[in-house]
């Protein structure tokens, strides 16, 4: 047995890890347990919103920590109450359910449509193929991927799924039973695909005339991640509501359900619960995180937003293999003509971490403090990996 079969043969075997143990992190840069420097392009997948070790993220959760770590949602926190004024104050939204994932935030979505649609016997959502939201039971039906189905049984009734992009295809399974469509902005780990606007225009008219919520997962492309702090707010189509997780507190673990008071009010006291949804540590880091997104790092991540899809573009124009360049903020992906996880394997053996998504899609999520001279270096290693 290698040395990491025998550390790791008490966790069950549900990834596919690359054989390095991370030890520690400062801004774009996490180091080994060897000390082997690598540029983090992957983020945590699209988490590490303000890198690693960031000051005022790291004393607002020391500070928090000294004072009340949890209390549960039996009484009120400030550390919630602020940041929940502070993300119904950064959109069109009302009210803020939190809970710990987006797997969560999404079960959320699922239930809060259902209960919304039950005043009218409605129960019918539609999702997107090559979708993804996520592993519980209502998420992982949602999610428009067979393959992450299988072996399960029979999965939630009442969901169907769409192709992306094709407003007839969602517009043929709407009926009167629907009550709501869940779509991811840009879909993630389906490869990095841009929803076209008109589409989102399209959905968003559709959904209006048959009183049908609509509801975008912006789990991976939300939090300032496209330039905005809304994904939405990068297509210009408001949703009734959007999930949120992965960045919003920047690597403590949290998922947001943020709605329009219309859909919001169908959750009565006792509809929908999270013992650590929202406690105080989780909501001081998030709060620090929109601090600092606030202060500049959304701009940031528009304009090297720009410049990475740039430096993809002409990269794709040296290398056949790259058949595809996608994407929209700090949010790209360059699809192969091939797997992408020996690449993948090889740039993290030259100090550069990326994720895939999907079989042949490389992913650029990196954190949004990032610089246009960290993404010279990234594609430098990424070129000397292909
Ligand atoms: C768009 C989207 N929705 C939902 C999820 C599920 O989030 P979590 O892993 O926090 O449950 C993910 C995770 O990758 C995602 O990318």
């Amino acid at each position: 047995m290698n040395s990491f079969e025998e550390k790791s043969k008490y966790i069950m075997n549900t990834y596919n890890r690359f054989p390095i143990i991370l030890e520690k992190g400062d801004g774009m840069y996490v180091y080994d347990e060897n000390g082997k420097k690598y540029i983090d392009f992957a983020a945590g997948i699209a988490v590490n919103s303000l890198g690693y070790n960031n000051k005022k993220l790291t004393d607002a959760i020391k500070n928090q920590s000294e004072k009340l770590l949890h209390c549960s949602n039996l009484y009120w926190t400030k550390p919630q109450l602020e940041l929940s004024e502070k993300l119904v104050k950064l959109g069109d939204f009302d009210k803020v359910f939190f809970c710990n994932s987006g797997a969560e935030a999404i079960e959320s979505a699922l239930k809060i449509c259902r209960k919304y649609g039950s005043e009218s016997e409605r129960y019918e959502i539609i999702t997107m193929k090559h979708s993804f939201h996520g592993r519980t039971f209502g998420a992982v039906t949602a999610t428009g991927q067979p393959h992450y189905q299988e072996g399960l049984g029979e999965l939630l009734p009442n969901i169907k799924y769409a192709e992306f992009n094709n407003f007839e295809s969602v517009k043929n399974l709407v009926n009167e039973k629907t009550c709501g469509i869940i779509i991811e902005p840009i879909q993630g780990e389906g490869g990095i695909i841009p929803a076209k606007k008109e589409f989102l225009q399209n959905l968003r008219e559709l959904c209006d005339k048959n009183d049908i919520m609509l509801i975008f997962d912006e789990v991976q492309c939300g939090v300032g991640r496209l330039g905005t702090f809304f994904a939405y707010q990068r297509f210009g189509v408001v949703p009734d509501a959007a999930a949120m997780a992965k960045g919003i507190a920047g690597g403590v673990p949290m998922g947001v359900f943020i709605a329009k008071e219309k859909l919001a009010k169908s959750f009565k006291p006792g509809d929908h619960a999270s013992t650590f949804g929202g406690n105080p540590l989780a909501a001081a880091a998030a709060n620090a995180v929109v601090d600092e997104l606030k202060n500049g790092l959304i701009d940031n991540a528009y304009n090297v937003g720009e410049y990475l899809g740039n430096a993809l573009k002409s990269l794709k124009s040296k290398f056949s293999s790259i058949i595809d360049v996608r994407g929209v903020g700090l949010m790209y992906g360059i699809e192969l003509d091939k797997p992408a996880a020996p690449i993948i394997a090889r740039a993290i053996e030259n100090g550069l971490l990326l994720v895939g998504a999907g079989k042949n899609v490389i992913r650029f999520v990196p954190p949004l403090i990032v610089s246009e001279n960290d993404v010279d270096i990234a594609i430098s290693i990424l070129e000397n990996s292909l």
